[in-house]
């Protein structure tokens, strides 16, 4: 065959292929409708959404000018709705649920603002939904347990407000879930079996940490609940959770602490700064094979460090400073044997040697350390 037969050949079936793909109406009316509830102001030339021009079909390819970024199709049907982070101001038009091939969707970094169309909801094949960074507003309905093939889910950094729904159980795919710096009130979710990281950062969320939330979340690797308002004692069955890797709860109302030792335990990076913790450092948290970051800083917490601290070789990380703590501090910490950083500052520890890092910020006033042990600390002879 001649090279001109080849390309003709080629093109014939280029151009029968592309004419065989037209997308079904209710997809071409759905991103109609999404375009559409979009301030055209906020549509420049150099974005996907400008590209959008229905006088083509949106799956027939080539895409050369038009429908150049922001879908992609499984022959007529849209199954990735994914805009540019462009800017883009306006709602999320409900029409977006007739796409119902859609797998992913993400909005991210716009600023799309109202409430999450409910209609969403029901898309029975999506996987990924990422509408972080923008400025969604109202609750998260119920109907969100309807996405059940849902593996990843990111409403973090809008302003979503309102008690999360009481379960996320039938959400049995959904492995990573972010829903931090928003407004949500209320306690913390029965988490689904499949979650392996939890990020509710910076919220409004209060009460206790409830074994029921957790019961079912045996695979949990990370959870950030920094900056809420948690309280009461974190409880010991939490840290027998043999799944964590990375736990955060700093920047809350937390008062106590149950450690018991793990009997296995995959345990690397705990911050508890930033709370009400009282009573003593913890010395089970030197049984946990592999924690190398601890921090415990800013809290009201008392005694001595137990020695053990400076035996245990994983720990690079140990922030206690802003304590009450007392005493020597182990001298194995400044022997140079181990590489520790973090800080013993701001506590009533007796010879902290400032030629050590740990010891940099200066140790509490003593009048102050007196008044916390009431009288019983005697003064340096
Ligand atoms: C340390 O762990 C053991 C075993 O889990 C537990 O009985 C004990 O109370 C814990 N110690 C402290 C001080 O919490």
């Amino acid at each position: 065959m001649s090279t001109i037969t080849i390309a003709s050949l080629l093109f014939v079936l280029l151009t029968t292929t592309s004419a065989a793909i037209k997308t079904v109406p209710s997809d071409i009316a759905a991103l109609k409708a999404i375009k559409s509830a979009i301030n055209p102001k906020t549509i420049p030339s150099f974005t996907c959404l400008y590209s959008w021009d229905f006088t083509s079909d949106p799956c027939s390819p080539p895409h050369v000018t038009h429908f150049l970024c922001g879908l992609s199709c499984s022959g007529n049907r849209v199954t990735q709705l994914t805009l540019d982070p462009a800017g883009y101001k306006g709602t999320l038009s409900p029409l977006v649920s007739k796409l119902t091939e859609l797998i992913t969707i993400d909005l991210s970094e716009n600023q799309f603002s109202g409430p999450i169309p409910s209609s969403i909801f029901f898309l029975p094949n999506l996987e990924t939904l990422i509408l972080g960074s923008n400025s969604f507003s109202g609750s998260i309905p119920p109907a969100i347990t309807n996405l059940k093939k849902i593996q990843a889910l990111d409403m973090s950094h809008n302003s979503l407000s309102g008690p999360l729904p009481k379960s996320l159980t039938p959400l049995t795919e959904l492995t990573r879930l972010d829903l931090s710096f928003n407004k949500f009130t209320g306690s913390i979710p029965h988490l689904p079996k499949n979650l392996l990281e939890l990020a509710i950062k910076a919220n409004s969320l209060s009460g206790y940490l409830q074994k029921q939330s957790f019961s079912e979340s045996g695979q949990l690797e990370v959870v950030e609940l920094s900056q809420n308002s948690l309280t009461g004692a974190i409880p010991g069955w939490f840290f027998l959770k043999p799944s964590l890797q990375q736990v955060n709860f700093a920047n809350n109302a937390f008062t106590g602490l149950e450690v018991p030792k793990p009997i296995n335990s995959n345990l690397i990076a705990l911050d508890i700064g930033y709370n009400k913790l009282t009573g003593y450092v913890p010395v089970n948290f030197t049984t946990y094979p592999m924690l190398a970051s601890l921090t415990l800083s800013h809290n009201k917490l008392r005694g001595r460090i137990p020695w053990e601290y400076s035996k245990k070789s994983t720990l690079t990380r140990l922030f206690l400073d802003g304590n009450y703590l007392i005493g020597l501090p182990p001298k194995d910490f400044f022997t140079g044997k181990t590489s520790l950083s973090g800080s013993l500052g701001d506590n009533c520890l007796k010879m902290c040697p400032v030629s050590s890092e740990l010891c940099l910020k200066s140790q509490k006033p003593l009048s102050i350390c007196q008044q916390a042990y009431r009288g019983k600390l005697k003064p340096k002879s």
